[in-house]
């Protein structure tokens, strides 16, 4: 298919040269990762070699520098093949660096951006808790000053890359269980699993992204420094939910990927499976599907685009963020799954790549925002 997107010839490189790297050092071990759960510690250091963990942070401090625009497209092409990778760098670009690039003091910039950008220190975002998912609001990790340090306590969960992350951005309660104040009691703080009282809890035995080590962080009187916490006492959560647009902006190009690849392969298989002593792309009920897959990801790929280039320009896009996250993860399921059924019993086991996008494309539609979150959001937005 010609590429509809209007792209610069840097836009176009970088795009080339994420390409090649996921082709040549990831698609040949994805599956296996996968099968064996594995993390892979080299394509950490690989990423940020290649400054791709630093593509939003200016020069100044490390990074590449880059738009929103040249970042998803590396991501959407790092996703294409290994979702499990593509969450690595979409949460850390995203979450962690955008936080405390957006939010932080200069002395916590200096710190921790650079050895961000090079990959030295990986980034996780740490929102969630057992009890409080879709509303964030509720968390109850609890954090109480005490000399020049905050101590918290409590368990975050569902924390992607929560094993190997240097930098946790976590929220925290600062008003007192008697005073809740909803959102506007929460702090952010700057975590690394180097301080007293940090420890790595359940990690979980997930359906897909499964080289992907997603834990619960549990935080027993968690010592902080006080130079830790980011920006003002209290303005966490908003902190979190502005970052999390452009989060879900990643998140949208990962299923973007995802459903790319997905098409690719069905389109490839149809072209050579032959049955009724024909190949199976020249029957109708074949050429709909994918007619109906290629549409749906070019209406992702057009919106996603679109609103990063809207971010880009500083407009206000958190209902587009929504949507673009909202119907790339859904089209990523529709797209797999009728790849998987081009494929037949091919597409139900391992000796194909589609019943693997498969099970990576259902947390696209759960993590950062359910899709029934993304439509509160939208709605929310018609009225503002
Ligand atoms: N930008 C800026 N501020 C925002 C905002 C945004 N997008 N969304 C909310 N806020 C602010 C509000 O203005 C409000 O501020 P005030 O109190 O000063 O008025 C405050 O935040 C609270 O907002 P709401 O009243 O809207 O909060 P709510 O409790 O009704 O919840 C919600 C809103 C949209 C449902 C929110 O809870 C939400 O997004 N839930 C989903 C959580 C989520 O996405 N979790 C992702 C987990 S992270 C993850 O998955 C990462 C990973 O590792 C892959």
């Amino acid at each position: 298919m010609n590429d509809i997107l209007p792209l610069t010839e840097e836009q176009r490189e970088i795009r080339r040269v994420a390409r090649e790297f996921a082709r040549a050092e990831i698609a040949p071990y994805a599956a296996q990762w996968d099968e064996e759960a594995h993390f892979e510690p080299s394509i950490v250091r690989k990423l940020g070699e290649l400054g791709f963990l630093g593509m939003l942070i200016p020069e100044e401090y490390g990074g590449l520098g880059l738009d929103t625009t040249t970042y998803l497209l590396a991501l959407e092409e790092i996703a294409a093949v290994d979702a499990s990778t593509a969450v690595l760098m979409s949460v850390h670009n995203s979450l962690p660096t955008q936080m405390i690039l957006d939010f932080g003091n200069e002395e916590q910039k200096e710190r921790y951006l650079r050895p961000m950008a090079r990959g030295e220190l990986l980034g996780a975002f740490a929102l969630s808790e057992p009890d409080a998912g879709s509303d964030a609001a509720a968390l109850r990790t609890q954090a109480v000053k005490d000399g020049d340090c905050w101590v918290l306590n409590g368990t975050k969960a569902w924390v992607t890359s929560g094993t190997e992350a240097g930098v946790i951005l976590a929220m925290a309660r600062t008003d007192t269980p008697h005073e809740r104040h909803g959102g506007r009691g929460i702090s952010a703080f700057i975590v690394t699993p180097d301080m007293p009282g940090f420890h790595v809890g359940k990690k979980e035995d997930k359906l897909g992204l499964r080289s992907s080590p997603t834990v619960q962080l549990v935080f027993d009187n968690l010592r902080v420094p006080a130079a830790n916490l980011l920006g003002t006492v209290n303005a966490g959560f908003t902190y979190a939910m502005r970052s999390l647009t452009g989060g879900r902006l990643g998140i949208a190009a990962q299923a973007l990927g995802i459903a790319r690849a997905a098409l690719e392969h069905a389109r490839r298989y149809a072209n050579e499976r032959q049955q009724f002593g024909k190949r199976i792309r020249s029957y109708q009920a074949i050429q709909f599907k994918l007619a109906d897959m290629a549409t749906r990801v070019t209406a992702a790929r057009t919106l996603l685009y679109a609103t990063a280039a809207a971010k880009d320009r500083g407009e206000h896009v958190t209902q587009y963020a929504s949507m673009s996250k909202l119907l790339a993860s859904e089209t990523a399921m529709f797209v797999t799954d009728e790849a998987v059924q081009v494929f037949g019993g091919y597409g139900y086991v391992k000796d194909y790549p589609v019943e693997r996008l498969l099970r990576d494309a259902k947390v696209t539609e759960i993590y950062e925002g359910t899709s029934e979150i993304q439509r509160v959001v939208i709605a929310r937005e018609l009225y503002t």
